[in-house]
């Protein structure tokens, strides 16, 4: 008899603890988010306090202010200081002291760098000195960074025919010799400017005041993004760069696919460059979307080189004690452990192809959908193409060259059904 009624009553009650459930549930996700974003402010905030405007134009100060009292030079310091040929644009990076800014030069953007923000926190040039009252001669000094350079770098000092660093600036003066000696100290820009002219997958440096060194600005990677470098920027970038290279035809400027497939050809041409065209082979053991950057033409350059390794040098670093593999792994530069001598074996077992398979082509060229009836059969054949090489025993050079070969191919003949597309509608398509 009771019974409709104890269903309603019943019915009310589980409604209610519901509605209590639901609200509880809500007012944890309130919390929770309000937590989370409370310290991503905290962070921001004391992040942005570093990497403010208004620090940043401290320290460019400060640069200037040794410059007028002659401690530091470069041929970028006159115009930084005195007839504002450059000019401060914004802060990019400021941690543990490096500092990355961007800056304009005469309308086009730069990025100043330094590893450290103070000029008299690098080591003082001990050669100096010595030599109170005669200076060192410019050949002396050069010699001298050239050795400095080869060591930093992993290579033999000497070494007759091999290729020297590029041309450094002329040191005569105290203070340039000093801001020579303060940019040799960061490893970064003497990897730079040793492969200034031999590399075009290489960021350009433009100049230098003091400890601070200019480079191209460039449209960095993003790791966020499934568009890994950001569209917008790239056409920016793409219309700039019109007529110097890369044979860019504003009608297709920048569109979609067309520039993924010709970034992703120029990550090709530069693993091939690297792994041939210098006396020792280069590995790069960092290798992420943010690591790198690309020009207007489009080629893909490698940004931060603070674990880009020449072969002597990449086997020093391999060269470890160990009790299994896993104490062989150095970022993305793996080797074996030799079980018997507890040692890592000096040869690294994948390869920069291996890894800029796994982990920047995969994501790129996933299908959008799990669905993948919508793939072009050379779209199936390039995710196949990059998964072998994501899968590959990289220590087989061989082998590499034949899934080098096969990738580009497969990306050129994508790429040029691409253009044919966005050029005539009428053409292609007819694979
Ligand atoms: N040439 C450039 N053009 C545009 N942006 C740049 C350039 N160089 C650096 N950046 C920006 O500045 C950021 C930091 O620079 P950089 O990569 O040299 O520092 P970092 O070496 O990554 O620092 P850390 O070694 O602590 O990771 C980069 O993530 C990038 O966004
Ligand atoms: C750099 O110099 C400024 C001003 O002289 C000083 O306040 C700051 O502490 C210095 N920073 C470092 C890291 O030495």
């Amino acid at each position: 008899m009771g019974s409709p009624w104890r269903g309603y009553v019943l019915w009310r009650l589980g409604l209610r603890t519901c509605r209590r459930r639901i609200a509880l549930l809500a007012l944890f996700w309130i919390g929770t988010w309000m937590f989370f974003s409370g310290v991503v402010f905290v962070h921001r905030t004391m992040l942005s306090d570093l990497c403010s405007d208004k620090k940043s134009k401290q320290i460019l100060q400060g640069v200037c202010e040794e410059y007028g009292r002659g401690v530091l030079a470069g041929d970028l310091c006159e115009e930084l200081c005195v007839s504002r040929g450059v000019e401060y644009r914004r802060c990019l990076y400021y941690e543990n002291g490096k500092k990355v800014m961007e800056a304009d030069w005469r309308g086009v953007p730069i990025v100043l760098k330094s590893k450290l923000e103070n000029f008299s926190s690098y080591e003082a040039l001990g050669l100096l000195d010595y030599q109170e009252g005669a200076s060192p001669s410019p050949w002396d000094v050069v010699l001298y960074a050239t050795m400095e350079i080869r060591s930093s770098l992993g290579l033999e000092p000497g070494g007759a025919g091999e290729a020297l660093p590029g041309p450094f600036p002329r040191a005569s003066s105290r203070a340039e010799l000093a801001s020579l000696w303060s940019l040799l100290q960061q490893e970064e820009y003497a990897f730079f400017r040793t492969l200034q002219d031999l590399s075009r997958h290489v960021v350009k440096v433009l100049g230098s005041c003091g400890h601070f060194y200019a480079v191209e600005y460039l449209v960095a990677g993003r790791a966020w993004s499934r568009n890994l470098f950001s569209q917008e920027a790239l056409l920016g970038l793409v219309g700039e760069g019109q007529g110097r290279g890369g044979g860019s035809d504003p009608s297709d400027g920048g569109s979609g696919r067309n520039v993924v497939f010709r970034i992703a050809l120029s990550f090709l041409d530069m693993v091939r460059h690297f792994e041939s065209d210098f006396t020792h082979r280069l590995h790069l053991c960092d290798i992420k979307p943010e690591n790198f950057g690309v020009r207007g033409d489009l080629t893909v350059v490698a940004i931060d080189v603070d674990m880009a390794f020449f072969e002597p040098k990449m086997q020093n670093v391999l060269e470890q004690t160990c009790t299994s593999d896993e104490d062989c792994n150095f970022f993305d530069c793996i080797s074996k452990c030799d079980m018997k001598e507890n040692k890592c074996s000096s040869k690294r077992v994948n390869s920069n192809l291996q890894v800029i398979c796994d982990k920047i082509f995969r994501h790129w060229f996933a299908p959008l959908l799990p669905v993948s009836g919508a793939e072009l059969p050379l779209q199936v054949e390039l995710r196949h193409a990059v998964q072998e090489c994501a899968e590959m025993d990289g220590g087989n050079y061989v082998r590499g060259r034949t899934v080098h070969l096969h990738l580009q191919s497969l990306l050129s003949q994508l790429l040029q059904d691409a253009s044919g597309q966005t050029t005539g509608q009428t053409t292609g398509q007819s694979r």
